[in-house]
């Protein structure tokens, strides 16, 4: 059946020409940011301190310019200014995230802050206003300091503190937020967090650092989950998933070793974390656990470095999410040839996983080393999670394109990066895949972590040396803008002024 439903939209839709395609009425457009990127405040009004403070202000040195989220775009108090961008921008929607620290100081659901709930509600109220749609992340990167010194996601008691975390959220929010998101990026907070030096808290754990982050990552998940749905959804009627970093990662060559490496690897990048929540099996992803299990043998540890889930723990986490939401950037191509591997840490993750990848030289590149534009990498990525975990539904919670900061505001290679990958979320509707939202990242320019401001994601360009932190559209923003009034991508627009103005009736 569902062969048929695909043939019969594949062959009404390619009938169109490209650009006359359209999205389907109901799906969101957005941006994205996160707390700490935008937000500053720092201290103010009652926060209590988070992971990213703590590094920032006592290992200066590991921010490429030394710089800091202190008070990067300083949203904590021009917020009036984000939503009227939002406006400008004509967005359904608007994915920020929540300061755990600026909420419950100590990050224990003890005490809360006054100040940092009355913030959430400024900015939510704000935007609902003039009829955007919240979509909110708990989690994104800032851990209270005081949760880290008790180990943070490492100790089996963090499930429960995100539980009670998520229950005040849920409490103070709610009535007005509909679409939660749990966690941001389990790799990034896992395996560059606690396995490497990447992020804060850089623990460089190798070993055992993401995989037990990972395990509490996903029970916390779980909680939050079950939490929202037997105590809060018949009330208040929303959902909740959560978003993970599907970038693509495809076979180099058509060979069962290159085909099996790809799928190792995807096992790596998102798999640990999808895998127990969306798949019929649930747990973590067989292979490479097997050959974390046997490596741990080899090396001597008494047990695998990669902990098992209880099959009641199986049970709890499977299924446990109503949509997926998908940060996608670019692609790898994986082989087992041993030309294209590289040095890794032994024990770890990518020594455990123990693959090559290869990007060709001919994709363009931005200013992160790690983002090129790929073909179809979206297609690739959305079509392949569709199939695997039977058509989910899902949202692009991130995709951006990085400039430097010195770049201007005409941003030409962002708008061929928005368009391509616009084009290729159409191509992937039209294969079946059940994605109903788009976010941006990111509405402005923002702390980007170890790069500091070197690195450049905003439709709006951010002046962090003046004292309001103006934010100017970017010649993108006006494409982004026209896109999103249209529902199609016009190859050939191109912005009659460089005037923002608000659409009536937003
Ligand atoms: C994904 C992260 O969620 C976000 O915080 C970051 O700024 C972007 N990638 C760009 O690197």
């Amino acid at each position: 059946m569902r062969a048929i439903i695909l043939s019969v939209l594949l062959v009404s839709c390619y009938a169109l020409p490209k650009h006359e395609r359209k999205f389907p009425d109901d799906f969101l457009f957005g941006t994205a940011t996160a707390s700490y990127q935008i937000e500053g405040g720092w201290n103010a009004d009652g926060k209590g301190e988070n992971i990213w403070d703590r590094m920032t202000h006592t290992r200066p040195e590991v921010i490429r310019d030394l710089s800091n989220g202190d008070e990067a775009a300083d949203s904590y108090n021009n917020y009036k200014r984000d939503v009227e961008m939002m406006r400008e921008l004509g967005l359904d929607a608007y994915r920020f995230s929540l300061s755990w620290a600026r909420i419950l100081p100590n990050g224990i659901a003890n005490e809360v802050n006054k100040p940092g709930v009355e913030f959430y509600n400024n900015y939510i109220n704000e935007m609902l206003k003039y009829n955007i749609t919240p979509m909110v992340t708990l989690y994104h990167w800032d851990l209270p300091q005081k949760l880290q010194d008790l180990g943070g996601f490492t100790s089996p008691l963090f499930p429960e503190w995100f539980e009670d975390y998520a229950r005040v959220v849920f409490d103070s929010f709610g009535d007005r937020v509909k679409h939660w998101i749990t966690f941001n990026e389990p790799r990034e907070i896992c395996y560059e967090g606690y396995g490497s030096t990447t992020k804060a808290p850089i623990l460089n754990a190798t070993d055992v650092g993401i995989y037990l982050c990972a395990k509490h990552l996903v029970l916390g998940h779980a909680r939050a989950y079950h939490a929202y749905d037997k105590d809060f959804r018949a009330s208040q009627g929303g959902t909740c998933g959560i978003t993970i970093s599907v970038n693509w990662f495809g076979p180099l060559t058509d060979s069962d070793e290159d085909h099996l490496a790809a799928e190792i690897r995807r096992q790596a990048e998102w798999g640990l974390y999808a895998e127990p929540i969306f798949s019929e099996e649930g747990g973590f992803p067989k292979e490479l656990s097997d050959k974390v299990a046997q490596n741990s043998k080899e090396q001597g540890y008494p047990r695998s470095r990669m902990p098992e889930f209880t099959e009641d723990e199986k049970e709890f986490i499977r299924g446990a999410s109503d949509f997926f939401g998908v940060n996608h950037y670019t692609a790898y191509l994986i082989s087992g040839d041993e030309q294209y591997k590289t040095w890794y840490p032994k024990p770890s993750l990518y020594d455990d996983a123990d693959v090559g990848s290869y990007t060709p030289p001919e994709w363009p590149q931005s200013a992160s080393v790690w983002l090129k534009q790929a073909p179809n990498s979206i297609y690739n990525a959305l079509t392949h999670i569709s199939e695997k975990y039977n058509y989910p539904l899902i949202y692009i919670t991130e995709n951006g394109w990085s400039s430097h900061p010195d770049s201007g505001l005409e941003d030409d290679d962002r708008i061929t990066y928005y368009r391509a990958a616009l084009n290729n979320v159409l191509d992937t509707i039209e294969a079946g895949v059940n994605l109903k939202g788009y976010m941006a990242w990111s509405l402005m320019d923002n702390f980007e972590w170890m790069e500091g401001f070197l690195e450049r994601f905003g439709l709006y360009h951010v002046d962090f040396e003046s004292a309001e932190k103006v934010r100017t559209p970017r010649k993108s923003a006006f494409v982004y803008k026209e896109i999103i009034r249209s529902r199609m991508i016009d190859p050939n627009y191109e912005p009659p002024s460089r005037t923002m103005w608000i659409d009536e009736g937003h």
